[in-house]
């Protein structure tokens, strides 16, 4: 299967529209300071009113699959009861449209656009977050489980914990260190309550799209070494083991047992066979590998740095993956990678084409890397890129360009790049 994904706050705009809540992302990007150039995604790409357009552009890129994502506050403004009718409506007529087009619509419930109440009664360190997202899981999925060909709960938690709790580059902007482990453990505990409610529903495939990225010790000093076991820990095995094995990492526990055991209390008898239901998919969103030192100062004791060689590499897709079957074994449901995509500084040139070369070589060198980790036995069954267009690149506002398609934001004027028409052809071959 082969595809491309996008999210919600990142290409619909439209955010004062047919009853649409505000969600930590309206309130973080319209503070002073907190995204790159000012931006906001309140029109992004316009998706709310060109969606046509758009899903015409997978039509004729080729694509099996489109991943999105259902912005919870168009479906329930406050992050709580009754739906809003138009909310679904949207997400409602897209599926409809992708299915015409030949294309079988992945759905993500959540990706990153907490609805401002919830945020404001506590937000992913409230326990109550998760019975809520429950709730709103059961909404999506019987309305759309009748036609969707899989549900992820939940994107890369491992970056709202992270950017969103611990060091707030992200929203909603916290700094809690070690206190946003309840963070953690509210957003796993939400995705299990939620694939049991979607599976109540009828959804066919219930999964999950996490990060993942090796993690290199940048020396071998002991220290580094720890700091980079540490980091593999917190990136590629504390959103996983709950989910695959009903247990947290040694090093995470250890990390907390010292540092911050009232952050323990978060985990309750019982949470973890809810967290371990039972997986179809487990989607890998792809990242670079980092080079690791240890460093005091820095958040968790550890500092990466973009690994030199690995950059925007393959490599590390090959290891993420062939990694996962080697951790879990017979557990490791099937695995899609449901992002993986590189930015760079696309201009359209005077004769109007976009001519991005690196993207084209990225991408099929990222494609033979997911070839490779299935020869070497990982159970991976498809492929989604990032992204369809360029569009608002969160704290980076509108500067990183990861799209297939150009956007001007000055006009919504979609360029088809160089890689997407590489694509195209690709995808025509294998057929
Ligand atoms: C993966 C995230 O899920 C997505 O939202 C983001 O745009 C890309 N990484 C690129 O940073």
């Amino acid at each position: 299967m082969w595809g491309v994904a996008t999210s919600a706050y990142q290409i619909e705009g439209a955010a004062r529209e047919d009853g649409r809540g505000v969600s930590v992302w309206d309130t973080f990007s319209h503070a002073p300071g907190r995204v790159r150039g000012g931006a906001t995604g309140d029109v992004a790409c316009d998706h709310y009113h060109r969606w046509p357009q758009d899903v015409a552009l997978l039509r004729a890129l080729g694509v099996g699959a489109y991943r999105f994502s259902v912005a919870w506050p168009r479906v329930q403004p406050g992050g709580r009861g009754r739906a809003n009718a138009a909310g679904l409506a949207f997400y409602d007529r897209l599926v409809d449209e992708l299915l015409g087009a030949g294309v079988q619509p992945w759905v993500t419930l959540h990706h990153w656009d907490l609805p401002q109440e919830l945020e404001d009664a506590g937000g992913w360190l409230n326990r109550d977050t998760a019975h809520r997202f429950e709730e709103y899981a059961f909404l999506v999925g019987e309305r759309l489980a009748d036609r969707a060909a899989a549900f992820m709960t939940l994107n890369e938690p491992f970056v709202v914990m992270l950017r969103g709790y611990a060091h707030g580059a992200h929203a909603p902007g916290r700094t809690l260190g070690l206190g946003a482990f309840p963070a953690a453990h509210h957003q796993l505990l939400a995705h299990g309550l939620a694939a049991r409610a979607l599976r109540e529903a009828g959804a066919r495939q219930v999964g999950i799209a996490n990060t993942y990225a090796p993690a290199w010790p940048a020396t071998d000093r002991d220290a580094d070494v720890q700091a980079a076991g540490l980091l593999d820990a917190l990136h590629n095995h504390l959103f996983t083991d709950p989910l695959l094995r009903a247990a947290y990492p040694a090093p995470v526990l250890e990390l907390l047992r010292e540092h911050a055991p009232q952050e323990l209390e978060a985990v309750r008898p019982g949470d973890l066979d809810v967290i371990a239901a039972p997986l179809d998919v487990l989607g890998v969103n792809d990242d670079r590998p980092d080079w690791v030192r240890a460093d005091p100062r820095r958040p968790f004791g550890v500092a990466p740095e973009p690994a030199p060689t690995g950059g925007a590499g393959p490599e590390g897709l090959t290891q993420t993956l062939t990694d996962l079957k080697a951790r879990y074994g017979d557990a490791c449901p099937t695995l899609v990678v449901t992002g993986s995509g590189r930015a760079l500084p696309d201009v359209p040139d005077a004769d109007g084409r976009v001519r991005d070369a690196a993207r084209i070589r990225s991408l099929e060198a990222h494609i033979e890397a997911t070839r490779l980790a299935v020869q070497k036995g990982a159970p991976v069954s498809g492929y989604l890129a990032w992204t369809l267009m360029d569009n608002f690149e969160w704290a980076d506002g509108f500067d990183q360009r990861f799209g297939l398609v150009h956007v001007d934001f000055g006009t919504q004027v979609r360029t088809p790049k160089d890689s997407f028409f590489w694509y195209q052809a690709w995808l025509r071959e294998q057929a």
